[in-house]
């Protein structure tokens, strides 16, 4: 390398240099426990789909490369009027959901050929800030494998039959969000080894954890919230309220 090419180079890390990623967004959900009767993505806060507000997080950041959906059958002809009407461009593929969240993942992560940054972001999580993102991305970058997360605040106890068998040590203890940023080879070999021993799990890291992979955590924040039942909505209307 030229001294201008490796001044330039040295330069690019001094700032943090990142590489483009690319998400999975899984939205194939029904949103059984939220009760509306409908997909809990298509519901408005301040008038536009929850589903919008997460995919415009990603539409406008510069580093992410492309979007790949998961969406159930059902919802295709609303979605693609949504993705239409709100001008989200960088939805390279749009794949059929499975029965399970990790299913319709893995429906996604068939289609990706680089091996790159891939992550993995809940379309139920629509607060979710590019700062935390790149903070991520920047990570899984050195590791291989990083999640975001937040402390967690309440005192954790085990409980087995309704009585408290344990209190556990809360410092060691994290609430773990979504995204979660992976390089590509690893996730793909954790789904499939996760499919050849049929372990199910309920985020993309416990089925890296099954590989000798470290993950490592990120600080989040306590906004980013997946909007899961009713009262859910009105914790979302007061976050956008603060962020406005
Ligand atoms: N998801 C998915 N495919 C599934 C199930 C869930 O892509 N088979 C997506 C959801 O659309 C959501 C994310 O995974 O963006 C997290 O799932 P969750 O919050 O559980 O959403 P739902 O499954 O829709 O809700 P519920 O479990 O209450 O039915
Ligand atoms: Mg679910």
């Amino acid at each position: 390398m030229t001294f201008k090419g490796y001044a330039a180079s040295t330069r690019k890390r001094d700032r943090g240099f990142m590489m483009p990623y690319q998400v999975i967004i899984p939205a194939a959900g029904q949103g059984k426990r939220m009760g509306v009767g409908k997909n809990k993505l298509l519901i408005e806060l301040s008038g536009i789909p929850v589903l919008i507000h997460t995919l415009r997080v990603f539409e406008n950041d510069e580093k992410c490369d492309g979007i790949i959906l998961a969406i159930h059958p059902q919802d295709k002809d609303e979605f693609t009027t949504q993705l239409k009407k709100y001008k989200i461009t960088k939805v390279k593929n749009v794949v059929s959901g499975g029965s399970e969240r990790q299913h319709s993942i893995y429906n996604a992560l068939k289609t990706v050929t680089n091996n790159g940054i891939i992550l993995v972001h809940d379309a139920a999580r629509p607060f979710i800030k590019k700062e935390h993102i790149h903070r991520l991305v920047a990570a899984a970058e050195k590791t291989g494998a990083a999640i975001i997360g937040v402390p967690a605040k309440d005192t954790m106890k085990k409980v087995k039959d309704w009585k408290v068998t344990e209190t556990v040590e809360r410092s060691s203890l994290w609430a773990v969000q979504t995204p979660q940023a992976f390089r590509m080879s690893i996730l793909l070999e954790a789904y499939v080894l996760a499919e050849k021993e049929n372990f199910l799990g309920t985020d993309d890291a416990s089925l890296v954890e099954r590989l000798s992979t470290p993950i490592e955590i990120v600080e989040g924040d306590y906004d980013n919230i997946k909007l899961t039942t009713l009262e859910d909505l009105f914790f979302a209307e007061a976050i956008m309220k603060k962020r406005n």
